[in-house]
């Protein structure tokens, strides 16, 4: 099985990676809504507790993809695009690869600041790495909301730039994300 990208391809293991990534993305943004808008505590503390579990796995596998993918080469472009948006979409791409390892590491110094005990499912505790501090709690609380609104403005732009691919210039540059063998 070929494990890491080459100018060719994809391997399996970014073609998994990526979309589990966006999955356990998709499902933290969506317990962070039912968190906030949850009227019983004990339900509330069960999404949260899912939700760092769910930030722990994010965590670790986004350390291994932003490593494959700085790397490794990336796949040739489909198509004739011109060379800035070639530019542009990997520095994205590699940018969100990045996001997915600090922001979670935000989020959790964050609520180590601000004194919370971040718990698994199960109870299991988080140790955390300092005494609470309103200073700390701040500066990281900062951090966190502009690389928040920087990935979100990233993925924005580049689930546009697949859906442009998909639907206007119609080739196969989703598809391959989805496993479509291409030739090039
Ligand atoms: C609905 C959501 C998403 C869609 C439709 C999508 C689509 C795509 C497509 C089509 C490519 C291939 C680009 C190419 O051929 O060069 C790609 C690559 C990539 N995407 Fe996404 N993406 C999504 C979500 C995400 C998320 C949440 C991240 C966050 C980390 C991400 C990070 C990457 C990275 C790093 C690559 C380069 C390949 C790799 O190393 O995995 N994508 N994406």
């Amino acid at each position: 099985m070929q494990l890491r990208d080459n100018g060719l391809s994809f391997s399996p293991v970014t073609l998994v990676l990526h979309w589990t990534v966006a999955i356990l993305f998709f499902s933290i943004a969506a317990l962070a809504i039912a968190i906030t808008n949850a009227s019983d505590d004990a339900q509330r503390l069960e999404w949260t507790q899912l939700q760092n579990l769910l930030g722990a796995i994010l965590f670790l596998v986004s350390i291994y993809r932003f490593w494959a993918r700085v790397t490794s080469y990336h796949p040739l472009p489909l198509g004739t695009p011109n060379p800035v948006e070639v530019i542009a979409s990997r520095s994205v791409a590699t940018a969100l690869a990045l996001a997915m390892v600090l922001l979670p590491l935000a989020a959790w110094l964050t609520r180590c600041a601000a004194g919370d005990i971040v718990t698994l499912p199960g109870g299991w505790v988080i140790p955390a790495p300092f005494e609470p501090s309103a200073r700390a709690h701040q500066v990281f609380g900062f951090l966190f909301k502009l690389g928040a609104t920087a990935f979100l403005a990233g993925l924005a732009l580049h689930i546009f730039g697949a859906l442009k691919n998909h639907f206007v210039l119609k080739n196969d540059v989703l598809k391959r994300m989805l496993g479509k063998h291409v030739e090039l």
